[in-house]
């Protein structure tokens, strides 16, 4: 067979007479339908979620208002005075007096009654409404002076109302109080005014603000629209809550998971840690409301069918930043963290953390299987703690897997001495990252062919393809990365006895509030999409199979050869063959498909076919499906299908086979 060089797209291209001579004779391959060769696990494609790119807050969590709270460093931050047509007043902040997270508060002293008085919020790069939905907004209050105050809220179009509400009889007691509005046009930077009137004094905390259509319909709850981008690729796991965010800059920095849980008022906001990371891109208005904590993280992995997979943080900050270590001896606290995290996730509703989950409206376990130490961690002080967690965490609850990580980069010093370390261990999986160029992804799509069957299995925990053809600080999700990850991906499918899990990283970004790229799935305030790795990624998601079958060309298995990749599966449920062919070359090519085996379909097969001729081609908020597949039909013939795949194409055929 004539050997495919994966590297030289550009060449391949010059070549193209040449080669679209060559091509009259179809590359045959061959299914053998009865030879399974490993089971595929139901967490094989999964999600990676990590606050970064206002994923969070901003992103998924529907909260509109920011620094509703008060709590960022600088509290007004967020916050612009509103005082016209001969209003007269002063905003200041105060302390509350009761102990608690919740420190700050405002107090709104308005001296006259002339003109508009008030708030005007930023919101997270901007605020958007959609006509004829309603808009809850919440806030806390207590009279400080005065009477007869009202707080009147406003959705603006420049100075026209778009929406409004009131609310008055406060008491001189902190209470919640509701204003509800009907956005009566669909605007992306809209005029949001909190304002007040009446003279006096009035004290504000928590005004908060969510749309009623949020996933599931729950008050103060996530954003539909990207939920339902999750839920759609039929995940099998998700990670949360990073990546990086996991560690902090410092330790003080890091993520705590019992600070994200129960009411608002006692979720304690923290900086972000992306707010600063990268000088090209601060973002000094990124905090963690917590609003999504680990309690909604739980709940939403069982509402998208995936599997929960926390990862905690080992006891070391960043080593990329601070690399701050927590001492061996001081070390209790992080891995009791791990333990009551598993209480929490699993335990009866009269344990100690179970409690905690039964009180937020969820008696039953959510069933948590595994749980992370560390994130890209490394050197002998993430061994010496990863033993210590291992030992802790397997007596109180054997059946729980731990992932352990295998530093930053998918090769190199570090990452060999720790999966040295890691076997001897007797790890159970391993976490590696690769953030590599297009060619890296086309050139190692064998890369598990040759790894230790008897060692840890793999969690492809984070990876992504970094195309080189725009500026370094945007690499844009063109089709010529999400191809070459789906190359690299066949690659994991045929060795899905040793990878066990895989996820592309990072998750969502802000459109205007990113720090880092390419991501999955990019919105704005009203809208989002998918780009082209996200369907590339859905496409394996949704069509997983459950057990790997042989496909080959001249007895061989497929990782380039002829611009050529491909596995196969069988669903064993749905008694499917599911074949997935990459052609990375640019032109078309002619594939048979040999069904060796019992065969008892019925001759009709299905085939999603994503191409583009152009690879630095991208989907967009403006053309959301721009790459996304398409779907065709093949037949069978005499047990072989014929297929004309189309240059620069992932395609992934599905046929009954009994
Ligand atoms: O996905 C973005 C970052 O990349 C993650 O936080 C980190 O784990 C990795 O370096």
């Amino acid at each position: 067979m004539k050997k495919f060089r994966p590297l030289m797209l550009g060449v391949a291209m010059a070549l193209l007479p040449f080669i679209a001579q060559a091509q009259d004779e179809p590359t045959a391959l061959k299914v053998a339908l009865n030879e399974k060769t490993a089971d595929i696990a139901p967490t094989m494609w999964g999600l990676f979620f990590e606050d970064i790119n206002f994923a969070a807050d901003g992103g998924l969590y529907a909260e509109m208002i920011k620094n509703y709270s008060f709590e960022f460093e600088n509290p007004m931050m967020g916050w612009n005075r509103v005082e016209d047509h001969g209003a007269k007043g002063y905003v200041f902040n105060q302390n509350h007096e009761a102990a608690g997270v919740n420190h700050k508060y405002l107090r709104m002293q308005r001296l006259n009654e002339a003109g508009n008085f008030g708030l005007h919020n930023q919101g997270f790069r901007g605020i958007a409404v959609k006509e004829g939905l309603k808009y809850t907004l919440t806030f806390l209050a207590k009279v400080a002076k005065g009477h007869n105050l009202t707080v009147t809220a406003k959705l603006l179009d420049e100075d026209q109302v778009i929406g409004e509400g009131s609310v008055s009889d406060f008491s001189d007691q902190w209470a919640e109080y509701e204003i509800v509005m009907t956005a009566g046009q669909t605007l992306d930077g809209v005029n949001f005014q909190f304002l007040l009137e009446g003279e006096g004094e009035l004290d504000v905390d928590m005004i908060s603000m969510f749309p009623e259509d949020t996933w599931k319909g729950r008050k103060r709850g996530l954003r539909k629209d990207l939920v339902q981008l999750l839920a759609d690729m039929n995940p099998g796991f998700l990670r949360f809550p990073g990546g990086c965010i996991v560690e902090g800059f410092d330790l003080e920095n890091r993520y705590q998971w019992k600070k994200t849980i129960g009411e608002m008022e006692d979720r304690e906001v923290m900086k972000n840690r992306w707010n600063i990371e990268f000088a090209h891109r601060t973002t000094p208005d990124y905090y963690q409301s917590f609003g999504i904590g680990f309690f909604e993280y739980f709940q939403l992995s069982e509402e998208i069918g995936a599997e929960p997979l926390p990862i905690l943080s080992c006891g070391l900050a960043c080593q990329f930043n601070t690399g701050e270590q927590v001492p061996i001896g001081a070390l209790d606290q992080y891995v009791n963290d791990a333990l009551d995290l598993i209480e929490f996730a699993n335990g009866p509703v009269d344990s100690e953390w179970g409690s905690k989950r039964a009180e937020m409206g969820h008696p039953e376990p959510f069933d948590l299987k595994f749980i992370g130490v560390g994130n890209e961690n490394w050197g002998p002080q993430y061994i010496e703690r990863a033993k210590i967690f291992e030992k802790a965490i397997k007596a109180a609850y054997p059946e729980i897997t731990i992932v352990s990580t295998s530093g930053p980069f998918p090769d190199g010093r570090e990452f060999e001495y720790l999966w040295g370390e890691l076997k001897k261990m007797d790890a159970e999986l391993v976490d590696e990252h690769y953030y590599r160029p297009p060619s890296w992804f086309r050139e190692n799509a064998r890369r598990y062919d040759d790894y230790d069957r008897n060692g840890p299995k793999v969690f492809a925990g984070e990876y992504a393809a970094h195309s080189t053809t725009v500026s370094e600080d945007f690499k844009r999700n063109n089709w010529e990365a999400a191809m070459s990850e789906a190359a690299f991906m066949t690659g994991l499918e045929r060795n899905a006895d040793i990878v066990r899990l895989a996820s592309y990283a990072p998750l969502f970004a802000h459109v205007d509030g990113w720090q880092w790229n390419p991501d999955l799935i990019w919105f704005d305030n009203l809208r989002s999409y998918g780009t082209t790795n996200y369907h590339v990624q859905k496409l394996f998601s949704t069509n997983p199979g459950t057990a790997v079958v042989p496909i080959t060309a001249e007895g061989e298995s497929l990782a380039g050869e002829d611009g050529l990749y491909a596995s196969a599966t069988i669903d064993e449920t749905t008694n499917e063959l599911i074949f997935k062919v990459v052609n990375i070359a640019p032109e078309a090519k002619k594939i048979t498909i040999a069904l060796d085996g019992k065969y008892k379909g019925n001759g009709k097969g299905t085939w999603l076919e994503m191409a583009d001729r152009d690879l630095e081609a991208y989907n967009s908020l403006d053309n959301p499906t721009a790459v996304s597949p398409k779907t065709k039909s093949f037949e069978v013939k005499k047990k072989t299908i014929e297929l004309t795949l189309q240059g620069q194409s992932v395609n992934v055929g599905k046929v009954k086979i009994k």
